[in-house]
């Protein structure tokens, strides 16, 4: 099994950076990390040996993708979430019916989020059964680790006529059936089924109660939207009478296994709640700035010891690039602390106590992505798997830099064509070396 010989720089802890000049890592047939150790000349000569290539980082972790939304990234992207969803994005969802259309779209997703150095993705899919198996079973070809999701939406309130569940026994036998047949591709060990309503504004309570049994029965996974922006937030307010957060775990959805999307509104009850439940956030910054109204309290929901992570939301977010959300994390938990209006004055014009910074972010983006999973992932560890990304920033002597220096520049200014190759429980899945 590989050896590999390499510079390497992680965070263990948030906050803490730990790098490792000439390491020697060993990997056994399951991806495993079996030794990290310092360079010892009479180590095999059989090594994979990466100095001078760049310094490995562990994979990155996207806690929030919409694969079928990759044809429209970084287009439609000026009306509101509510706008948005009706008059561009159920359309677009709506054509993965044709398995044709879905499989061409979710092998090009994969292979760029792949080269972009995402080692693990969280996916919504459609509706579509066929479709969203196959997007699973794309992962496992190339070599993806993955969550994936059959969204279920039966709502007529909130979805129109022609892309929704016919009812809520619907939604709920056709997640039942997806789990089931995720379960069962051959040879999967990177790819688990993800019990996926889209959001409480699409579902019916029907629908949201049962696949809450569902998880329960199951012990799935599960993801959804919660408190994304002032529409979205008061309209589960209106409809329940309590947030998001605390509908869903009256539905059975808030559980150790749930990935919250953007929560951007959940207030100090809902972090507290958040956490007992042991679920956690994806935080993603660049969509938050199109659609959500306002700054995720990040730092707070750090303190306040939530698990947190990162996502792309492709396509609310207009990047596929991970890294490009820890950086706008760290500016926009800048800007709520500054504020953002210079005609208020700087005494009460922001959120004091809100920054983060560079070493957060990469946390946030690999280590803190993976505990929000429970996965053995986002370190170079023995007993994790060995996910990692060799990266290769121009116009730096990655050697003579301080680890400070190195990390900065990577998470502030790495691009995806710095990144020279990715692998996935040991194997090379991009690039070459
Ligand atoms: N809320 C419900 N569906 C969606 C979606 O596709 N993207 C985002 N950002 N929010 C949603
Ligand atoms: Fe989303």
């Amino acid at each position: 099994m590989p050896v590999f010989r390499a510079d390497l720089i992680h965070t263990p802890t948030r906050g803490r950076i730990a790098r490792m000049q000439d390491a020697l890592i060993r990997v056994d047939a399951d991806g495993t990390i079996t030794s990290v150790a310092s360079f010892d000349a009479t180590e095999t000569p059989d090594v994979v040996d990466l100095r001078g290539q760049g310094v490995l980082i562990p994979g990155l972790v996207d806690l929030h993708i919409h694969a079928p939304q990759f044809p429209q990234l970084g287009t439609a992207l000026d009306v509101p979430l509510e706008d948005w969803l009706q008059r561009y994005t159920f359309p677009l969802e709506a054509r993965y019916a044709d398995l044709a259309f879905a499989t061409r779209v979710y092998d090009a997703l994969v292979r760029r989020l792949l080269a972009n150095g995402t080692t693990t993705a969280v996916y919504f899919a459609t509706i579509h059964g066929p479709a969203s198996l196959r997007l699973a079973e794309i992962c496992v070809v190339q070599g993806q680790r993955a969550l994936v999701g059959r969204v279920a939406m039966d709502d007529p309130h909130g979805c129109p006529d022609y892309y929704r569940d016919a009812d809520a026994a619907t939604a709920i036998r056709d997640t039942a059936s997806f789990v089931e047949a995720v379960r069962a591709i051959p040879g999967n060990a990177l790819v688990e089924p993800v019990i996926t309503p889209r959001f409480i504004p699409a579902c019916s309570d029907e629908a949201l109660h049962g696949l809450g049994q569902l998880a329960r029965d199951t012990r799935a996974a599960v993801q959804t939207h919660c408190s994304e922006s002032d529409w979205e937030h008061g309209h589960v307010l209106d409809r329940c009478g309590m947030s998001d957060a605390h509908a869903l775990d009256k539905f059975g959805l808030l559980t150790r296994r749930t990935v919250l999307a953007h929560a951007g509104f959940i207030d100090a009850d809902d972090m507290d709640l958040i956490r007992a439940r042991g679920a956690g956030v994806a935080h993603c910054p660049l969509s938050n700035t199109y659609f959500a109204n306002a700054v995720f309290p990040l730092r707070r929901a750090l303190e306040k010891s939530v698990r947190v992570g990162l996502g792309t939301d492709i396509s609310g977010g207009p990047s596929a690039f991970l890294l490009d959300n820890a950086r706008a994390a760290v500016a926009g938990s800048r800007m709520l602390e500054s504020g953002v209006d210079p005609a208020t004055p700087a005494g009460n014009r922001g959120v004091g106590d809100s920054r983060v910074d560079f070493r957060d972010a990469f946390w946030l983006a690999t280590t803190g992505g993976a505990d929000v999973l429970d996965l053995p992932v986002g370190l170079f560890e023995v007993g994790r798997q060995f996910d990692a990304v060799l990266v290769d920033l121009p116009d730096v002597d990655l050697v003579e830099q301080s680890a400070d220096d190195l990390l900065q520049g990577i998470v502030m200014r790495a691009t995806p064509g710095d990144l020279r190759a990715t692998w996935v429980a040991g194997r090379l899945v991009s690039g070459a070396v």
